[in-house]
């Protein structure tokens, strides 16, 4: 009993925190183009995998900070076709559909 109760207020609080940082992404969207990169980055939680700031912790999640912009395009370009195959970013690379070029130029501008 107790333990269903945890398990439904941690799903609320997720909910509620996602529903937070997607208005705060989408807000931060209307402002100059210089964020709109990061915004997404954050919108489409790419950052819960290759980490906040581009810098991952995890082994398994590629670091993407500092990375060549023209690269990471052409890697979600690739995934995106199918040229390239990963169960994870095979999901994740159409939801960066037109916005490839930026969310590329915020992680590039990364320190590595
Ligand atoms: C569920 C976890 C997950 C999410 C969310 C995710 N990725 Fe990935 N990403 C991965 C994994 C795992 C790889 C390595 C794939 C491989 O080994 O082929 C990867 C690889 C990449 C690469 C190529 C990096 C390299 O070193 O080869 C890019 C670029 C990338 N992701 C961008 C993104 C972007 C942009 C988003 C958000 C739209 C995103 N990813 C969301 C797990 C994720």
């Amino acid at each position: 009993m107790y333990n269903l109760q945890l398990v439904m207020m941690k799903k609320y609080v997720l909910a509620v925190f996602f529903v937070m940082t997607m208005s705060f992404s989408l807000g931060a969207l209307s402002e100059t183009g210089a964020g709109e990169g990061e915004a997404m980055y954050q919108a489409l939680g790419c950052w819960s995998c290759h980490g906040k700031d581009g810098h991952s912790e995890d082994d398994n999640y590629p670091s993407l900070a500092g990375r060549s912009s023209d690269w990471i395009v052409q890697q979600l370009e690739a995934f995106q076709s199918g040229e390239r195959e990963n169960p994870m970013m095979s999901a994740m690379a159409p939801m960066a559909e037109g916005f490839e070029r930026v969310i590329a130029d915020y992680l590039s501008s990364l320190k590595l």
